[in-house]
């Protein structure tokens, strides 16, 4: 498999790392475009170097590089994803506005009707926000804030991004083992 993974300048990068941390060892090859403001997350978010991360994907493209291969739709490949997706990404890929390459490769991943995931960050959400979130997902994407969900009892951060991140790869059919809702389930029963 081959997915393309966009880190952008919202909150969140750590989603982005963890992402290509798990394409890595599920053998899956990654084309890795980091934003401007995605590198000034990075170093304020996080302990990992640009150069740490760069090492972690198969190909690394600058996002002013309109002339790589995957701006292209006939290069062939399962899908993209944005973690995190800031409000600006999405707002260029839901109007087409294709002024660098993870908006372009988002918009390539849309016509060509292969999986694009979107891990959309910001709160409170404005009208604008909603209704692009809302344009993206009639267009074909999947939507996926990066929400944590309490119904696995997580113990740490790395709990809630690791929950967060075997959601994002289910949408490709890959299997990242984590507590799911079905191993859950006796303790989550109602109440008499
Ligand atoms: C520390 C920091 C945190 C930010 N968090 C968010 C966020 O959570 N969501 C968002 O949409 N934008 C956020 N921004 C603003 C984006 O970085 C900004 O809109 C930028 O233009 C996004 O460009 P990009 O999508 O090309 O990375 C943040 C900026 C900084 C400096």
């Amino acid at each position: 498999m081959k997915i393309i993974v966009g880190i952008t300048g919202a909150s969140g990068a750590i989603y982005g790392i963890r992402l290509l941390e798990e394409l890595k060892n599920l053998g899956v090859e990654t084309h890795l475009i980091i934003s401007k403001w995605g590198e000034y997350t990075i170093a304020n978010e996080t302990r990992y170097s640009l150069e740490e991360i760069k090492a972690m994907a198969d190909f690394c493209y600058d996002e002013d590089n309109m002339a790589a291969v995957i701006s292209s739709g006939s290069y062939k490949n399962d899908g993209m994803i944005v973690a995190p997706c800031s409000m600006k990404t999405l707002s260029g890929i839901t109007n087409g506005f294709d002024n660098d390459l993870i908006i372009r490769a988002a918009s390539v991943a849309l016509k060509e009707k292969r999986k694009l995931v979107l891990l959309t960050r910001e709160s409170p959400l404005s009208t604008v926000y909603l209704e692009n979130m809302l344009k993206a997902s009639q267009l074909g994407a999947v939507v996926m804030p990066p929400v944590p969900a309490f119904y696995s009892k997580p113990q740490n951060l790395a709990d809630i991004i690791n929950n967060t991140i075997a959601r994002v790869l289910d949408q490709f059919n890959l299997n990242m083992k984590i507590q799911r809702w079905e191993d859950m389930i006796e303790q989550i029963k109602p109440r008499d």
